[in-house]
């Protein structure tokens, strides 16, 4: 065809034995929207960097604008026009916005002396072809993820990309953050001279933006098509190979008893103001907003990492003073947090080690030394409950997929079996099978008795897991929802509302 950019036939992939892809296929087509889907760990991010040339292939054909390469580095794959977007969205923290977008070219010019207004004119042009209004002066390590991603899109366009692929664009993106960057696919899509590749998790995103939707299940591309062919059950149904209707949570707490979590008249000194609410035994309360509304604050104003300028928080009625992470956990609370890569996990060390971090002092043998054979029987008892998919517990966690690297933080977390669980962004980048089971363990977790604070914009995932759910705004919480007395788009309108 003569407008297939990319043609990909029979490409296998295996690491020491995982079988990562067996005889994927794929075309991309020039100008149009692709959106690769599948379930954690079925080889999305290793097709992505056989594309660009990060690791090498074990089998198959690649062809790019109908010319064989036989072997692909990332350099021919860039002067190819192929451009990943990285999670690091490969920018120099501490240049300038003008200088990321543009100093590539200069350099590439092979002129010893930069021609500065050169660079800020370049630079301008690539941010309004994109319609978008970032400051040139900026440091880049100033910018919000999501104007990071925008400016290593104008970068990309300096490049001449013909194909931009970015994996999991959205995920650390707010909902108004996604509506600018689907503005300006739109815009680019327009020009029909930029192809795009799309990985996200969020079906609902994936119907909205993609022309062309890409199956993927186990290391294979299962099905394919335009969008129109798609809806919700169906992807769901290609991606799991079988169907989910996941039931809410419908729960009544028992009010004779204390409320497990109380806090009254908390206070930060430059967010939070006057919070009240309770969080009861058996219960899963939701707490939504957008970036900056306190979500994230309360969480951490909860956990002692950020201190309070008035209120108070009780457990069990009983006054308790949390002024550090070591109180919190004291005082039975536990934190998942939200950036599951820099803050969860130690990617190096081992899957085990990781598991069993918070719980160590309880593995200790004769000499109180930590006893390898408890470690492993912990790991492995944990490895198990919560379907983490490895071949052996001691390879490092960094091996893992996205997806099951989240559960190895949550994993963590259930090990030391708090009474008051607070998770941020609990299924962030999982996909929609693991994230039924991961709902169906924080509904299970509840229902013996634990109470949890689940911080999400996911509004299904609200809608689907908590009997309350609590909307922020500017530092306050400004109403309480009952799941059962709204809907999806009544809940998603007031979240964006100003
Ligand atoms: N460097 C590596 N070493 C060993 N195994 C790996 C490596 N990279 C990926 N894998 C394995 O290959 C399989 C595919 O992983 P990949 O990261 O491509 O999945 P994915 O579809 O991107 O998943 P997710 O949605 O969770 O990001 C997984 O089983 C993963 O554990
Ligand atoms: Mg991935």
């Amino acid at each position: 065809m003569a407008d297939q950019l990319l043609h990909l036939t029979g490409i296998y992939k295996s690491f020491a034995g995982v079988r990562a892809l067996r005889g994927v296929d794929l075309s991309i087509e020039s100008g149009r929207i692709h959106c690769l889907v599948g379930e954690n760990g079925c080889g999305k991010s290793t097709l992505i960097k056989i594309i660009a040339g990060v690791y090498p292939r074990d089998a198959g054909e690649m062809f790019i604008n109908g010319k064989e390469f036989a072997d692909i580095n990332p350099i021919d794959a860039i002067r190819e026009g192929i451009q990943v977007i990285y999670q690091d969205f490969s920018l120099f923290p501490n240049l300038t916005v003008a200088e990321n977008i543009a100093l590539n070219e200069e350099l590439a010019e092979g002129r010893r002396l930069v021609n500065w207004r050169q660079v800020r004119r370049v630079a301008k042009d690539a941010l309004a072809q994109i319609e978008v209004d970032i400051p040139l002066n900026a440091r880049v390590e100033e910018m919000s993820v999501a104007n990071k991603q925008l400016i290593a899109i104008a970068k990309a366009l300096r490049l001449n990309a013909q194909l931009i692929i970015m994996d999991e664009p959205t995920s650390a993106l707010t909902e108004r953050e996604v509506r600018a960057l689907f503005t300006v696919i739109h815009k680019l899509q327009e020009r029909r001279d930029i192809a795009f590749l799309f990985v996200s998790h969020k079906l609902n995103e994936v119907l909205e933006i993609s022309e062309t939707i890409i199956v993927m299940r186990n290391g294979k591309i299962v099905s394919t098509g335009d969008r129109k062919e798609y809806d919700n059950t169906r992807l769901i149904f290609e991606m799991t190979g079988h169907d989910i209707t996941e039931k809410s949570y419908a729960f009544t707490p028992d009010m004779s008893l204390p409320p497990l979590l109380k806090v009254e008249n908390l206070s930060t000194t430059d967010l939070l103001q006057d919070i009240n609410f309770e969080l009861r035994e058996g219960e899963i309360v939701g707490v939504t907003g957008l970036l900056g509304s306190g979500r994230t604050e309360l969480a951490l104003a909860l956990y002692g990492t950020l201190s309070l300028s008035a209120g108070r928080i009780y457990i069990d009625d009983k006054l308790v003073q949390i002024n550090s992470i070591q109180d919190a956990i004291a005082n039975g609370i536990g934190y998942v947090p939200e950036d599951r890569l820099s803050e969860g996990l130690f990617l190096e060390q081992s899957i085990s080690r990781n598991l069993v971090v918070r719980i160590i002092d309880r593995l200790r043998g004769a000499f109180g030394l930590t006893d390898p054979q408890k470690v492993r029987e912990q790991a492995h008892h944990l490895v198990n409950a919560l379907s983490i998919k490895t071949s052996d517990p001691e390879l490092p966690v960094k091996t893992l997929s996205g997806g099951n690297q989240q559960r190895v933080v949550l994993a963590k977390w259930l090990a030391s079996t708090p009474r008051v669980m607070i998770l941020n962004g609990p299924t962030v980048g999982v996909d929609v099978g693991s994230k039924e089971e991961l709902h169906e363990m924080m509904k299970q977790l509840a229902s013996e008795g634990m109470g949890l604070l689940v911080i999400s914009d996911d509004i299904p995932e609200l809608l689907q897991t908590c009997n309350r759910i609590l909307l922020m705004r500017h530092g306050r919480i400004i109403e309480e929802i009952l799941p059962s007395e709204t809907n999806e788009n009544e809940l998603s309108a007031k979240l964006i509302e100003e």
